[in-house]
């Protein structure tokens, strides 16, 4: 496969993340004219690592993380190297600020939300409100409500978006295929699905699996919030780029959101790409 037909592919998985800018994980403009086949000025050195502009396709063949790391740069964090949760003595003051520039969202402070949810003391209480919940539209066509499960002490948070067809039919959170992936994802870094708290952040299943509208999504997060407030997480991992975006209050893309460290009410938040994503893009 051509150098072209490679970036050609790596836009459009970037556009599936939800880029809308450019952003090339550090390549520098000489290193992907390069892979392109664009000539260099003359006497411009090659960038370093770089294939000569006349180099046929690579025996990378149709990785395109080969071909971006033969062409000297790193393609950011591979989705395996999600967090390990660390541990309670290790962990930054809850107002400090995130290490790697990352988004703060609300300082410190334990009361996250107003009102009964905010005063429920277990997540069986809010279990029960979600149960009752109707301040969007999405409980009209749900068949379950999809509160989430967990220890209380989980270490680990996941957050995804919202419940699909098996979480509507179960009333239990990731446990289709995508589930099934994080479960697989989660036990290669050594972590049993039974110890991570696992939650969306809508707990009503949007119809036809489309993604929670911008007001769906504000009447659910005082859910999300006092779930993290009780369980108290040493690190969220928001799964996929609506989740983020609504933990985080952002717009950014999941390209710019991944890699830094975020903070939520004080705790880590990391940012990685939703399993069914992965499930679509296994090279991912
Ligand atoms: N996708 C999500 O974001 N959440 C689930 O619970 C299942 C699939």
């Amino acid at each position: 496969m051509g150098a072209e037909e490679l970036l050609r592919r790596y836009l459009e998985q970037r556009k599936e993340m939800g880029e809308r800018e450019l952003v090339l994980d550090d390549l520098t403009v000489e290193q992907v004219m390069e892979m392109i086949g664009a000539r260099r000025k003359p006497g411009a050195p090659a960038a370093p690592g770089a294939p000569a502009a006349s180099t046929p396709p690579s025996p990378a063949g149709s990785d395109w993380r080969a071909a971006i790391a033969a062409a000297g740069a790193a393609p950011g964090p591979t989705p395996a190297a999600t967090p390990s949760a660390t541990p309670a003595a290790a962990r930054p003051p809850a107002d400090a600020a995130p290490p790697t520039g990352g988004i703060t969202v609300g300082g410190g402070e334990r009361e996250l939300f107003g009102g009964p949810v905010a005063s429920a003391n277990s997540l069986e209480e809010i279990a029960a409100l979600v149960a009752a919940c109707t301040k969007c539209i999405l409980h009209k066509n749900a068949k379950n409500p999809v509160p989430g499960d967990g220890p209380a002490g989980a270490r680990l948070m996941c957050v995804g978006e919202g419940p699909g067809a098996s979480e509507d039919e179960t009333g239990h959170p990731f446990v289709g295929q995508a589930g099934q992936l994080l479960t697989k994802i989660l036990a290669a870094v050594d972590l049993k699905r039974e110890d991570v708290y696992i939650a969306n952040v809508v707990k009503h299943r949007p119809p036809g699996n489309r993604a929670p509208l911008p007001d769906e999504m504000q009447a659910c997060l005082p859910y999300l919030a006092r779930q993290v407030e009780l369980v108290r997480p040493a690190v969220i991992l928001a799964l996929g780029l609506t989740a983020a975006q609504g933990l985080l209050d952002t717009k950014e893309s999941l390209g710019k959101l991944r890699g830094r460290e975020h903070r939520y009410h004080g705790i880590p938040v990391i940012v990685t790409y939703h399993p069914a994503a992965l499930l679509r893009n296994p090279a991912w």
